[in-house]
């Protein structure tokens, strides 16, 4: 782990997230993707230079709208201009909005925060600053505010070749160029380590605009360092002891905190998801933890941290993986506060967690586990809320029935309880108890017979509408064989949304009806099978839905990963799209990132007079010659967004939209 990373390794970006996972397509027949790829690049998107005035390339609206399509979109809930699909080095809004940069990496938390020097960071300096590559994004009101409060926001992940100066080498040896990466410092790991995690910041309106107000009483950093206490099934378990842990209830740190939630209750909760590239070296030969960890891609390696820290080695410290791939929930009242990790929850690549009171005061927290062929799950906390003692709630997540999702050829789908001692998770397949269950809950959802899913990333419950809507970001192994009503594409390249209706609207039921809300891609390639309405122009589809919203009057904005030069000939974004009567299914850019990034949030205040979104990764591109024409890195970007300034990378940051003169995002 300390030889170079080079000549043909790969720059760490986000691929990670693309999850090989445990099922692999042996066949060499070329994938959907690959298709629609030829089909862009004979466009000729960003052939050659990268200059920036080579890379404004745009998509056209459809030049005839039918009738039929006017109709259509006459019922559309969206009233906003659209926004034209394409690709370039810059944010881009709806007209008539405003999209102004609020958080971007490194900048100043704290009144003793160092101002931020890329030629010069350090941990200390980071651990004060915003955290890198932005991604679930939350409002917390103060005093019941919707002009002020506090944000959370997680830090998913790093990209060395972005952050850091001098670390890649172009090199040439047969008439081939690649990227020679140099190994990361101790002192670059330990930045890393203090980029990830999550922040919790007052903000505050003023005059129409958002700003931070740094060094708030309660601003925050968390990182891979921060104490945690394990609670609930798992704490104390042998399994999660370690040596710097003997009794298996405390952890330093959490990381790959994708997207998230804020819990009826005004907590803050963090997804532990690609915790597979973090660990390194090999467990001791017949480690009880070898299937558990298999099934996870657990070690990836991708990261450096086991090189300094012996915890992230398997050969040195085995348990210590088992204490990531949680809900951690952070008391965000309290900044000296102990996040814990809700063990009740499962263990998995979690992507975010949004949540609904029931209407018997039970509160339910959807949860998608973002891996190719994995599953949608969901948790019912055993108590009930208290609107009226918000502290009386502090251990809900403590408690509860963790379910996952079933989905029948019939419409119809079934939540399986996953719980110890019921149906086959007992000790005749390894069970001991419900630790055991919750620490393999992977393993125990196979052998529920769950349904295998299309990289299941934000589940979102809609209070208005009583549906929940599922994101399947893609899925280019599926086999013709094993699609399923649910998976409806073999070589799913573009993903598809889900809708479900828990029976008798009651967000607790075990049993409830989905259809397919959307397939997306381009529906003018017939192949593709994308089920956008006719209403919905060419700047209008999207593919790889991943994170998503709903506005407090029950709209659903979808937000992608993946979308690029090769894929579909557009950058990422933030998509409105409708879910009622004649428009169902219409969609319509509303925003758009720099070249390299993904759309993550995205967040509506609670006025609705704003929309939050983060933008992660920009200018990321990794060694995809043929997409992009290089590679993009520190010394060499594709974009030096948002300051646009010679001496300053490429940040990622959250971006605030409002509306010019004031008033409703999209009415
Ligand atoms: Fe981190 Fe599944 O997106
Ligand atoms: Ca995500
Ligand atoms: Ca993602």
């Amino acid at each position: 782990m300390t030889e170079h990373r080079s000549p043909d390794a790969k720059f760490r970006t986000s691929l990670l997230e693309e999850n090989a996972g445990p099922a692999t397509n042996p066949t060499n027949n070329r994938t959907m993707g690959e298709i629609i790829a030829a089909r862009f690049s004979r466009r000729g998107f960003l052939k050659g230079s990268l200059a920036v005035s080579a890379i404004a390339a745009t998509v056209s609206p459809l030049a005839l709208v039918s009738a039929d399509q006017a109709r259509a979109a006459e019922g559309s809930a969206f009233a906003f201009d659209e926004l034209e699909a394409g690709i370039d080095d810059k944010h881009h809004v709806a007209p008539g909005y405003d999209a102004d940069v609020l958080l971007r990496w490194g900048d100043p938390l704290f009144a003793d925060s160092p101002e931020f020097d890329p030629t010069k960071q350090s941990a200390q300096a980071q651990a004060k600053q915003f955290g890198y590559n932005n991604d679930y994004v939350g409002y917390i009101a103060i005093d019941g505010s919707a002009e002020h409060g506090l944000l959370v926001v997680n830090h998913e992940y790093t990209n060395p070749h972005l952050m850091f100066p001098g670390i890649v080498k172009i090199v040439e040896k047969d008439g081939k160029k690649s990227a020679d990466v140099a190994p990361l410092s101790k002192e670059q790991v330990d930045v890393e380590m203090a980029a990830h995690g999550g922040t919790i910041v007052e903000i505050r309106k003023d005059g129409g605009k958002w700003q931070v107000v740094r060094d708030g009483k309660l601003n925050r950093r968390i990182t891979s360092n921060t104490e945690m206490a394990l609670s609930g099934p798992v704490a104390g378990h042998d399994r999660v002891k370690t040596n710097a842990d003997p009794l298996g209830t405390k952890v330093f740190g959490t990381f790959n905190n994708c997207a998230g939630g804020v819990t009826p209750w005004g907590t803050y909760v963090m997804a532990e998801e690609n915790i597979h590239g973090y660990f390194s070296g090999e467990l001791p030969e017949g480690h009880q933890e070898a299937a558990n960890y298999k099934r996870l891609g657990i070690p990836e390696g991708a990261y450096e941290w086991a090189a300094h820290y012996d915890r992230f080695d398997l050969a040195k410290e085995p348990n210590e993986a088992n204490r990531f791939g949680w809900i951690v929930e952070v008391d965000v009242n309290d900044p000296t506060s102990t996040p814990r990790k809700r063990t009740a929850m499962g263990r998995f690549k979690h992507e975010g967690a949004e949540s609904i009171v029931a209407k018997d005061g039970r509160v339910v927290f959807y949860l998608g586990d973002d891996e190719r062929f994995d599953y949608a799950y969901k948790f019912v906390t055993s108590g009930k809320f208290n609107p009226n003692d918000l502290a009386a709630n502090k251990d809900l997540l403590d408690d509860g029935t963790l379910h996952v999702a079933k989905f029948a050829e019939d419409g119809s789908v079934e939540w399986l309880p996953i719980v110890f001692g019921q149906g086959p998770l007992t000790a005749e397949n390894g069970f001991a108890s419900q630790a055991d269950v919750l620490i393999e809950t992977r393993r125990a959802a196979d052998l529920l017979g769950a349904t295998k899913m299309d990289r299941p990333e934000d589940i979102q419950p809609n209070a208005v509408n009583g549906k929940v809507y599922v994101m399947l970001t893609n899925n280019s192994k599926r086999k013709a064989d094993q699609v399923d009503a649910a998976n409806p594409r073999a070589e799913n390249a573009f993903g598809h949304i889900i809708e479900i209706a828990e029976d008798g609207g009651d967000f607790t039921a075990t049993t409830g009806k989905w259809e397919v809300l959307l397939k997306c891609g381009d529906p003018a390639v017939a192949d593709v099978g994308a089920t956008f309405s006719t209403a919905t122009t060419a700047n209008g589809w999207f593919g790889m839905p991943d994170n998503c919203a709903v506005d407090s009057a029950g709209r659903l904005w979808v937000a992608t990963d993946g979308q690029s030069p090769k894929t579909t000939g557009r950058t990422d974004g933030l998509w409105a799209v409708d879910t009622e009567g004649s428009a169902r299914a219409t969609s319509k850019l509303f925003f758009r990132v720099p070249i390299g990034a993904e759309m993550c949030g995205p967040l509506f205040a609670p006025d609705d007079q704003t929309a939050f979104v983060a933008v992660q990764h920009p200018g990321d591109g990794g060694e995809d010659w043929e997409a992009f024409g290089r590679p993009s890195y520190y010394e060499d970007l594709s974009t030096r967004w948002p300051d646009f300034k010679p001496d300053m990378p490429v940040r990622p940051a959250v971006v605030a939209i409002t509306k010019q003169g004031g008033g409703k995002i999209a009415v």
